[in-house]
């Protein structure tokens, strides 16, 4: 099957799914996992610099066999340390990788950025120089998208943010930002509701789309599918992690990662589903990483 994409606003295109190695993955060896997931059909493999197991990302890039060419490698900067610049930092990643580039290079987190303007350049350095195809950046507000494009002559490409129901009604207006800007809204802790929180408000509108759905198409379609068709439906990247266990027989992992490529091809949830999935979500707020968020986006 031929994975979705989203064209970016420089010309690019980014897979619609990614595999992520964080998480549950964080400074851990990503090698199995990431290879169970490419060779499953995942094309898009989201790493970061704080993951602290980009050496083991690379590993699986070049045992895979895939040529590089048809994979889309994402990295995130850390903190720069004292006396290196960005520049010295994505060099190690590339390094680290086994790569001449990476698709995407994001800001991580922008706390760790005090000269937020000074990091944004170098990493429009990085683009003209060929070392990442696509800049952006990750856990941003209005006011840091805002601080950026005051200096940007290339505008951020994605912006990779906690998102799903529980975050929907939070993140209004740095998605609507970032959608007036043409930037691509990508998800991570998009299973939130299925996986950490399981019994919200959001549940019964997941069963019963899950419900309809599994009757229309004939095939058992999960509430995890319907989250991300969900997301997928707002043009919005999703980043998922399914963990390796090699030892345990029962394992449905790899089931799992077939089950998130299957979503990509379900069909459109109805503009009811997609109501009630909201207004649902809405009640409730749960966000799970970088909580500062909530007071700064208020
Ligand atoms: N930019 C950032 O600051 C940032 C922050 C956090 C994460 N991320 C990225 O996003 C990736 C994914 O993060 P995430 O872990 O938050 O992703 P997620 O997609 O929200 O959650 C994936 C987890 O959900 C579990 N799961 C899936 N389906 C389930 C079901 N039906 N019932 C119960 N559990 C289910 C999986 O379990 P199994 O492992 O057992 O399959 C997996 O551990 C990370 O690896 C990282 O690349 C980025």
């Amino acid at each position: 099957m031929s994975s979705r994409t989203i064209p970016l606003n420089d010309g690019n295109t980014i897979p619609w799914l990614a595999f992520g190695t964080g998480t549950a993955l964080y400074s851990k060896d990503a090698t199995k996992a990431t290879l169970a997931a490419i060779s499953a059909g995942f094309v898009h493999l989201d790493g970061a610099q704080m993951y602290g197991n980009e050496e083991t990302l690379g590993d699986a890039i070049v045992q895979s066999g895939v040529p590089r060419s048809s994979l889309f490698v994402t990295t995130k900067l850390a903190a720069v340390p004292d006396g290196r610049d960005v520049r010295f930092t994505l060099e190690e990643s590339l390094r680290k990788l086994k790569t001449d580039y990476v698709d995407l290079f994001l800001i991580h987190n922008p706390k760790q950025h005090p000269d937020l303007k000074g990091t944004w350049k170098q990493l429009e350095a990085l683009k003209e120089a060929g070392l990442t195809r696509s800049i952006g950046v990750s856990n941003f507000t209005v006011k840091h998208l805002e601080t950026i494009l005051e200096v940007a002559t290339i505008k951020p490409a994605a912006i990779q943010n906690e998102y799903h129901p529980y975050v929907a009604k939070a993140s209004k207006a740095v998605r609507a930002f970032a959608k007036e800007h043409n930037i691509v809204y990508v998800s991570y802790g998009g299973l939130t509701p299925v996986a950490r929180f399981p019994n919200g408000p959001v549940t019964p509108a997941l069963q019963r789309a899950a419900k309809r759905l599994t009757e229309q198409t004939g095939k058992q379609v999960t509430t995890g599918q319907v989250l991300q068709v969900w997301l997928r439906q707002q043009d919005i990247v999703a980043v998922r992690l399914s963990r390796y266990a090699p030892t345990a027989s029962t394992s449905n992992k790899p089931e799992r990662l077939q089950e998130y490529l299957d979503s990509q091809t379900i069909p459109d949830l109805t503009e009811e589903e997609l109501k009630d999935i909201e207004t649902e979500g809405a009640k409730v707020h749960h966000r799970v990483y970088m909580k500062w968020l909530d007071e700064e986006s208020s």
